[in-house]
């Protein structure tokens, strides 16, 4: 019996929340995973757990790389580890990234500035171009890039965040067009509020108010990390195959809401039907 072909991915800032979400989808689906993070301890430990066969993952073989993908150096050593260990990569997903200070535009500084764009939108470009290189050559790959509502529309006091989540769906579609004929599909994913560490600690700072929150979500609820993952597994699966330059919301509704105030209540769904009718 032939063994089927092995498919390689690499999931940036995958130690954590929506990352490490995608890491266990992509590990259970059959493929090889690197998990690449500015926090290679959490990554190896993630890693090792995915090896360990607990999430169902198959065949094992997922390693950790240690990557802080603002940096030029790191992105190159990452991608060429990938290809030393596997010599392929058929999934890159550039989910690495933190969210901005929240202050206001007249307090924001150019250092924190440079440093989110770095991370989120340089780092995205390198990830992307350095695995375009091994792509491009095989004929063949999907690129997911994880935006964010804020890069669809305002969130005042973010940005820097916004920018870079803005630019990260003009690179998507830029790249879609270019690469569309060398076999390499190139979408992204913008995310709502999903209940990770990253938006716990937005909460606990008193950056964001939850109870608003949830009231301007038409669902009326935070989206699960594993909800996120279930977008890039498919948009970098070949039932995606003719789906390239998409930006896919995963956000509860909430850039389709465009009415005046609240889109979801304790009560009951706002523009709901009668619920007689239910
Ligand atoms: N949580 C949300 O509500 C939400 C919504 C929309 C978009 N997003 C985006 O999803 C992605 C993941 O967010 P999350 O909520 O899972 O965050 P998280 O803080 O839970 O996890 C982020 C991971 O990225 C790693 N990381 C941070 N900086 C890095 C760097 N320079 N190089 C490599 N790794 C780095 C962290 O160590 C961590 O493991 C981010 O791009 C974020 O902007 C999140």
């Amino acid at each position: 019996m032939t063994e089927p072909p092995m498919t390689v991915s690499l999931i940036t800032g995958a130690a954590d929340g929506i990352g490490w979400a995608m890491a266990r989808r992509f590990a259970g689906g059959g493929h090889r995973v690197v998990l690449a993070d500015i926090d290679h301890d959490k990554a190896a430990a993630r890693a090792a757990a995915l090896n360990g066969g607990t999430d169902g993952s198959a065949g094992g073989g997922h390693i950790a790389v240690a990557a802080d993908v603002a940096k030029e150096a790191d992105v190159v050593a990452m991608v060429a580890a990938v290809t030393d260990r596997w010599g392929r990569l058929d999934v890159l997903v550039n989910n690495a990234g933190i969210g901005d200070s929240h202050l206001p535009t007249l307090d924001q500084g150019v250092e924190a500035f440079d440093r989110l764009l770095r991370i989120h939108l340089t780092g995205g470009f390198l990830a992307a171009r350095e695995a375009g290189r091994i792509m491009v050559r095989q004929g063949c790959g999907a690129i997911v890039n994880v935006s964010s509502i804020a890069g669809l529309g305002g969130l005042p006091r973010r940005n820097a965040y916004g920018a870079a989540k803005a630019g990260i769906v003009a690179m998507t579609r830029s790249l879609a067009c270019e690469w569309a004929d060398c076999g390499i599909r190139v979408n992204a994913i913008a995310p709502g509020y999903v209940g990770t560490d990253l938006v716990q600690r937005l909460e606990q700072a008193g950056r964001i108010d939850m109870d608003r929150l949830k009231r301007r979500i038409p669902m009326g609820r935070l989206g699960r990390p594993e909800e996120i993952a279930e977008a890039a597994w498919f948009l970098a699966s070949p039932q995606a195959g003719y789906i390239t330059g998409s930006v896919l919301s995963v956000d509860g509704g909430w850039h389709a809401f465009a009415d005046a105030g609240d889109a979801w209540s304790e009560a009951g769904p706002l523009a709901s039907v009668d619920p007689q009718r239910r």
